[in-house]
């Protein structure tokens, strides 16, 4: 019997047909995974089991100037054509419209869609999910959720036999960066942001990172993910980091404290779960605390595995380009060998409850009189509310009046917010100065 010889993969693919790959806008990212679809054609091509052939470019304006990789030939500014030819589109044009008609459109054909656009998919996702399972459709979207670390697959795929119970990260390489300066050389918020837009890490409009929308469409993202739940970025309770000072962070850090802004996705009792998004103390011993400059890391803690940490660049051209061919290939070979990718996962459909049902600690600075007793009514408002104290510090005299962090136990959100209430309240109370939640 004469063995049967393994076909070459050129020899192989000759006989399928090349995937179709339409691309919608050619930006920093849009470039480089134009780039290297050319650049490494034949390693994708052994990867999926067909050649992908770039069939257009929608962009905005043909006369801007592209690196030498773009073919001109391929540029359109039709691109409901682009989106509606193809086998795979990759939406990397942005915003809400006109990228939800045009994933909409291309997800009607059929053809798979690849995005990175978080602000669509937390405004519009369960539009988008249902569109493609109409339509038999696959929508991918690693690039979405902290650019080139591949968080997305471990929830959706690699973690798909095991029951997480929270994700907590740092999803905004900016605002990350604007807290490390602020805490490594002592700078205001303006000052740092605005050496962060003269250097580019900051948008010139930089409300959807600071205020801490971006972070809230990304942990919208992990929540549905890893609760097989929908949830809308309406539900996720947002704060962000412009009203941090250098003090905050300088005390917080005597302290033992990093503050990042977190994003965490958590189980509340057996039905429900809270989504969040707050600058909030990370101790220094815990792994988040050493994610410097404009790096993201997630930790996803679960029944079985346990703490699994994933680390790396969120952002930027080449990091963004690693996910979304990530996905394009792993679309590409559905498309060749058959096969979906696997579908949004909704059935657990819990509930989505805000911080007040939560349980969490908190760290609050006040400025309180100099007194005998102000310290004991201060420990009695939250003995009232039933908050257990970890830790009273005195951490600077300040015009005969002091400055005090009371750190509590974790507690019941409604309980915590009552306690600072009655802080705002109390005479011997001058000003509350942060309120900020403390991660265990
Ligand atoms: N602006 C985001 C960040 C990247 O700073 O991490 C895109 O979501």
């Amino acid at each position: 019997m004469t063995p049967i010889q393994p076909m070459a993969g050129a020899q192989a693919r000759a006989a399928t047909a090349p995937v179709r790959i339409g691309v919608l806008g050619c930006g920093t990212v849009g470039s480089e995974v134009i780039r290297l679809l050319g650049e490494r054609a034949e390693d994708f091509a052994q990867r999926s089991g067909a050649d992908l052939e770039l069939t257009g470019i929608a962009v905005r304006d043909l006369e801007t100037p592209r690196g030498p990789h773009v073919d001109p030939a391929l540029l359109t500014t039709d691109a409901r054509a682009v989106a509606t030819n193809a086998d795979i589109v990759i939406e990397l044009i942005g915003g809400i419209s006109p990228a939800r008609e045009l994933v909409l459109a291309a997800l009607a054909t059929g053809a798979t869609v690849v995005t990175g656009n978080k602000a669509l998919l937390a405004a519009h996702g369960p539009e988008l999910f249902d569109a493609a399972a109409a339509s038999g459709a696959d929508l991918y979207y690693e690039a979405a959720v902290a650019g080139a670390v591949p968080v997305v697959y471990a929830l959706r795929e690699s973690l798909a036999g095991d029951t997480v119970t929270r994700v907590l990260g740092i999803v905004n390489g900016t605002t990350n960066y604007i807290l490390d300066e602020m805490a490594t050389k002592g700078l205001s918020f303006d000052t740092v942001l605005a050496t962060a837009q003269e250097l580019g890490f900051a948008e010139a409009d930089p409300t959807a990172d600071v205020d801490g929308h971006d972070a809230a469409a990304k942990a919208a993202l992990l929540a549905q993910l890893a609760f097989h739940t929908r949830v809308g970025i309406d539900q996720v309770s947002v704060s962000g980091i412009r009203n941090v000072t250098a003090e905050d962070i300088a005390q917080a850090e005597s302290a033992g404290y990093t503050l990042k802004l977190l994003a965490i996705a958590e189980r509340v009792g057996d039905d429900a779960i809270n989504v969040r998004v707050a600058p909030t103390l990370v101790p220094h011993t815990h792994p988040l605390s050493s994610v410097h400059g404009a790096f993201n890391a997630i930790v996803v803690e679960s029944e079985s595995a346990g703490r699994l940490m994933f680390y790396g660049q969120g952002a930027g051209g080449a990091p963004t380009a690693s996910a979304v061919l990530s996905d394009v290939v792993a679309a590409a070979s559905h498309k060749v060998r058959g096969g979906n990718a696997p579908r949004e996962s909704a059935y657990a459909a819990l509930r989505v409850v805000g911080p007040e049902e939560t349980t969490y600690a908190q760290r609050v600075r006040v400025r309180v009189a100099d007194e005998p007793g102000v310290l004991a009514r201060v420990a009695g408002s939250h003995a009232e509310h039933g908050v257990s104290i970890q830790s009273v510090g005195q951490l600077a005299d300040v015009e005969g009046d002091s400055v005090v962090a009371i750190v509590t136990h974790p507690s019941r959100g409604a309980a915590l917010t009552a306690v600072t209430e009655e802080l705002g309240n109390e005479p011997a109370v001058r000003e509350i100065l942060s309120v900020t939640p403390v991660e265990a």
